[in-house]
């Protein structure tokens, strides 16, 4: 038997070595003391394994084994040799003590070429620090004292996946002056309750993609900040949480611009917002929201599911002679956002008096559980496109005559009478406006005060019985 496994073993033996000079070094943190045992802190340990990864570069690995390794913070910083990688199977257990913080938990710095992947976690600890975050009762009180759990910052070329990330003691994931990066298949847990927990938070970067992802949290699942561009969410499921949101902008001078953001083939269960643009008042410069779509939606039980809120102000101190939002918010699409609404006013568009917003709405179709929901809306620039007009809100029925009362309701050719169909899709979906003391008074015709886009469907349902 002996010459019969000569071969084979001959054969595995060059297969090892093909392998060896073919594949990346890998580099676990076990080998450098660190200790699966969730008491003992290893941050040197990976601390010092990072550093010969990133000193060997091609593709080299760090490997986290499974087990739960106590960690305080780590700063996986470039640049590096070359690309590299990192390997999560296992948990990395926050450290409790705020002090050691300046300021976040994991972040990755001025990196080309990443790869993180794996069925591991990232676990903040939050629950032993929640208590006492004040930022969301006091927007005074400085909130950078809490960590963030993962920070991507000057990252390019870059792929997070399969990962979970637990009870952040601030926002889970941020991600900053970074290009060419993408989260897929995401998953980001905190209760409902525990504060200023955003699921990521993108500013400052281009190419950026988060999808097939769960993120159930305290704040906002996906928070947009100034100066993204080219970002695309698909296939991602919020809540519970605040929905994803771009904003808030305009308070600071600094700021630049958004263009092309595209949120696609996501669903919202409870969440308190599902789609949303905050801007402040008030504004040091002019900043522009350019070319956003919002496409096939599912909303479950959402309590503002469509919301654009120039007069953004969560403290709920500010005067109201503020000047108004110099955010100029333009190409704002909503196409086939559909499901229910957990309060009347289903969709909320809140624009600026200085720029008025140019928004198109395409089968929108939201129900309200217990009467008959509404949309209110002002300062919206009307923008319309010749498609098709199915009338059947409930909302139909307005006294007011001017709004196209003699022209029978459905079915009508844009193309041949855009006037009317203008109006007729006004009346259906504004024919019951929600007033508020911040609206003035005078703006007492829909059509004047929401130059819609209404283009295609549009039902505002009332559920009767139910
Ligand atoms: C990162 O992407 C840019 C193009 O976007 C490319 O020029 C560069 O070589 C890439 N770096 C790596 C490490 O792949
Ligand atoms: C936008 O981002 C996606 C994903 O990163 C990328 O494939 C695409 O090329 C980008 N578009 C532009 C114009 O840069
Ligand atoms: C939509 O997202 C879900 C995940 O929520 C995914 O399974 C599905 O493939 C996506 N569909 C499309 C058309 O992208």
């Amino acid at each position: 038997m002996v010459p019969m496994l000569g071969a084979p073993k001959q054969a595995s033996l060059l297969l090892a070595v093909l392998l060896w000079v073919s594949s990346a070094a890998t580099i676990s943190i076990r080998d450098y003391g660190a200790v699966p045992d969730g008491r003992t802190d290893s941050s040197r340990a990976l601390q010092k394994a990072w550093a010969d990864v990133c000193a060997l570069g091609g593709n080299a690995a760090l490997v986290i084994p499974q087990g739960t390794y106590l960690i305080g913070p780590v700063v996986f910083k470039g640049p590096c040799k070359g690309p590299v990688r990192v390997q999560l199977h296992g948990t990395l257990l926050a450290r409790s003590e705020l002090s050691l913080y300046k300021p976040n938990w994991i972040e990755f710095q001025y990196l080309d070429g990443l790869v993180v992947s794996g069925h591991g976690k990232v676990h903040g600890q939050g629950a032993r620090t929640w208590g006492l975050n004040r930022c969301h009762q006091n927007h005074k009180s400085d909130c950078k004292t809490f960590p963030m759990s993962m920070v991507f910052s000057f990252v390019r070329n870059a792929t997070i996946s399969g990962i979970t990330s637990v009870d952040s003691k601030n926002f889970h994931l941020m991600v900053f002056g970074c290009r060419n990066i993408a989260f897929d298949s995401i998953k980001i847990t905190a209760p409902g309750d525990s504060p200023n927990t955003d699921g990521i938070h993108i500013a400052v970067s281009e190419n950026v993609v988060v999808q097939n992802s769960v993120i159930r949290t305290g704040d906002d699942c996906i928070s947009i900040g100034d100066k993204t561009v080219n970002l695309t969410v698909a296939g991602v499921t919020c809540g519970p949480g605040h929905g994803i949101s771009i904003g808030s902008l305009g308070r600071n001078a600094n700021e630049q611009d958004l263009v092309g953001l595209h949120i696609r083939n996501c669903t919202f269960d409870g969440t308190t917002n599902g789609v949303r643009i905050k801007t402040w008042e008030n504004g040091p410069k002019n900043l522009l929201v350019r070319d956003v779509v919002f496409e096939d939606v599912i909303m479950n039980n959402v309590q503002n599911p469509i919301i654009i809120d120039q007069k953004y102000c969560p403290s709920r101190t500010c005067p109201n002679n503020l000047k108004p939002s110099r955010v100029k918010i333009t190409n704002v699409q909503f196409n086939n956002i559909v499901g229910t609404s957990a309060t009347k006013t289903a969709i909320n568009l809140i624009c600026s008096a200085a720029f008025p917003c140019d928004v198109q709405l395409k089968h929108v179709d939201l129900k309200y559980v217990s009467g008959q929901a509404n949309a209110f809306c002002v300062n919206v620039k009307a923008n319309l496109r010749g498609m098709g007009f199915h009338g059947g809100g409930s909302a139909a029925g307005a006294g007011d005559k001017r709004l196209g009362a003699r022209t029978p309701l459905g079915g009508h050719s844009p193309h041949r009478h855009p006037s009317v169909f203008r109006r007729q899709a006004m009346r259906s979906l504004f024919g019951k406006i929600v007033r508020e003391g911040s609206v003035p008074p005078s703006q007492e015709d829909p059509i004047q005060m929401c130059g819609c886009a209404v283009v295609g469907l549009i039902r505002i349902f009332w559920m009767a019985g139910s």
